[in-house]
């Protein structure tokens, strides 16, 4: 057995209880924790159920970095000992894929090697964030720019682009911007405070737009060169994804990616907006074919060590501490700026 903080009831504190110890079954292996983050979809989970009503007890973090201890069949890419760092299931039936217990799985096709030079707590920070927004700016089920490895990124023009980043402020909007500026996006346009406007302008933001302004809609307008030239939005913060719809052209195809479920392609054709597509996207998973997901997973790391992608501030909670933990899932309550914790479970 383990030690692990439990959700053992809806609405209620994590508390410290023990687990058995997973096993791994193929393609994925075992790692002592040697480092997990807690997300704003952990504060919904202990608090409203949001992916666990239907299998307590549960375990909150799904960024996961450790020392690999075990390996499933078929393992090939990594050894005993090996630091990693990844990504769990937070829809899986058992919490086997969870950071907050001593020993976690975690799956090959969604985990990488710490690179030289950077720690297990700075990896832990990047994988469901990371993930999601590459998945909503590079598949072809949200904006689907072409990804920065794909053939097609050789030839496309990135520098005519434009992409509103509503939330640039967040953790995922900052990745936003990042991967944006990254592949040589023309326009990235952030909708934020303005007191975070100079770090996102040297992240890579090239308008910054006052989140409290009562013109969002004509500011973009104007910077993309007309109401039908705002086709590419990704919305990391809200849940009505109204400045969304409104901003987006009404006569040529758009696309809204969002973070939270939604059909806003329904939404939009209700407003008379029927070549534009929206809709949630699923950063909990891989969307990606086998080989376009191994090369992000490489790529990551890579991107990482040349400052392409800078690690998010966070602050470290020692040890299984339910009163710290705890808090640190209150934080995410009211959508307020939040230094993430990442925790050491031993
Ligand atoms: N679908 C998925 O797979 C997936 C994956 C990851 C995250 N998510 C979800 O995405 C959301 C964002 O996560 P996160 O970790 O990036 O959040 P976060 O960093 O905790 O977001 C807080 C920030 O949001 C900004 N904000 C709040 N309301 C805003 C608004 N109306 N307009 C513009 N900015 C606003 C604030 O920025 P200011 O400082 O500018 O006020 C604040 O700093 C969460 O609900 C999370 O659960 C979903």
């Amino acid at each position: 057995m383990q030690k692990a903080l439990l959700v053992k009831e809806i609405g209620k504190p994590l508390s410290l209880g023990t687990r058995p110890i997973p096993k791994p079954k193929a393609r994925k292996v075992v790692v002592k924790v040697t480092a997990a983050q807690v997300l704003p979809h952990d504060t919904a989970s202990r608090d409203k159920g949001l992916f666990i009503s239907n299998h307590l007890p549960s375990v909150p973090a799904h960024n996961i970095a450790g020392i690999v201890q075990e390996l499933g069949p078929d393992v090939t890419e990594y050894s005993i000992g090996q630091h990693i760092y990844g990504q769990g299931d937070p829809l899986a039936v058992t919490p086997d894929q969870c950071g907050l217990q001593e020993f976690a799985i975690l799956p090959t096709n969604m985990s990488a090697p710490v690179p030289d030079n950077f720690s297990d707590d700075q990896m832990v920070t990047l994988p469901i964030n990371a993930t999601t927004i590459f998945c909503a700016l590079f598949h072809q089920n949200w904006l689907g720019f072409p990804a920065p490895f794909s053939p097609e990124s050789k030839t496309f023009d990135y520098g005519k682009q434009k992409l509103v980043i509503i939330g640039g402020n967040s953790n995922c909007g900052r990745f936003a911007i990042q991967f944006a500026k990254m592949v040589g996006i023309g326009t990235i346009i952030a909708i934020a405070s303005l007191s975070g406007e100079q770090e996102l302008k040297t992240m890579g933001a090239s308008h910054v737009i006052d989140r409290y302004s009562q013109t969002i809609v004509k500011e973009v307008q104007e910077i993309c060169g007309g109401e039908e030239e705002v086709t590419h939005v990704v919305d990391t913060v809200t849940y009505d994804f109204d400045l969304a719809m409104e901003m987006v052209a009404t006569h040529c195809p758009s696309s809204i990616a969002v973070l939270h479920v939604a059909d806003v392609t329904a939404q939009l054709e209700k407003r008379g907006k029927k070549w534009g597509r929206g809709s949630g996207v699923s950063g909990w998973k891989n969307n990606f074919d086998e080989e376009t997901g191994k090369l992000y997973w490489e790529s990551l790391g890579k991107w990482v060590q040349e400052g392409k992608i800078l690690i998010p501030k966070f602050r470290v909670i020692e040890g299984l501490d339910e009163v710290l933990v705890n808090e640190a899932l209150d934080s995410y309550i009211g959508h307020k700026p939040v230094v993430q914790a990442v925790i050491h479970p031993r």
